[in-house]
């Protein structure tokens, strides 16, 4: 699938919101707590879309999306500065997202934004981009295959569980996304 990547607008908060809750929902809902997967409300997702749509500037952060070639959105994904990492390595570039429409994925988007968000952050300076997963979510595999290094795990409470969050780390060589992307 050929994929357009344009940067994100406020106005894109309600689609980019219901791909989130799809491709989230396609992706966790077996493998988290029901509470945890309750707690993931389309409703909850519109709201925090419009917040992260309206700081990007403030947060030195970008969203790229990902269209096909009659302008849907099939994916998007969010980065920038790195949000405290537990662990001795040092990031400074952080991918906060990276989600798919389900039925349009092993089709190149994730790799094509993965790629994008990487050269973005290497141009502004980062050496490495530290990307966090649930342990349980197969899209660890997704991020090893191409050149991730886990750095470490970290418990997080959500909604009274306590689930381990699978920290990589991808070097980023002088400007340039790793060659295996
Ligand atoms: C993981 C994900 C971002 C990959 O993007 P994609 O466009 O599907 O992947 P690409 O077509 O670029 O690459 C194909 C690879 O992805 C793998 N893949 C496809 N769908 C996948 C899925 N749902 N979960 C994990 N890996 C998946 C394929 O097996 C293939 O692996 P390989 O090339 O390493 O052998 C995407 O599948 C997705 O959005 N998954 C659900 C949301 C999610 O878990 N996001 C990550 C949160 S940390």
């Amino acid at each position: 699938m050929r994929v357009t990547l344009r940067d994100a607008r406020r106005a894109d908060a309600q689609a980019i919101a219901a791909l989130h809750h799809a491709s989230w929902h396609a992706q966790l809902s077996t493998c988290l707590p029901p509470a945890v997967v309750e707690a993931h409300t389309l409703d909850a997702r519109r709201a925090e879309w419009h917040v992260v749509l309206a700081d990007l500037r403030v947060e030195g952060a970008v969203v790229r999306l990902a269209e096909n070639d009659t302008g849907a959105l099939v994916g998007f994904a969010h980065a920038g500065p790195a949000r405290d990492c537990p662990t001795d390595v040092v990031v400074a570039g952080e991918l906060y997202r990276l989600y798919i429409q389900p039925g349009v994925q092993g089709m190149g988007a994730g790799t094509a934004l993965l790629r994008d968000m990487a050269r973005a952050l290497a141009h502004h300076g980062a050496g490495r981009m530290l990307v966090r997963c649930w342990a349980v979510n197969p899209a660890c595999s997704f991020y090893e295959r191409r050149g991730a290094v886990r750095i470490g795990l970290a418990s997080k409470s959500v909604n009274g569980h306590i689930l381990e969050e699978a920290l990589y780390a991808f070097e980023l060589a002088s400007g340039r996304a790793p060659e295996r992307f």
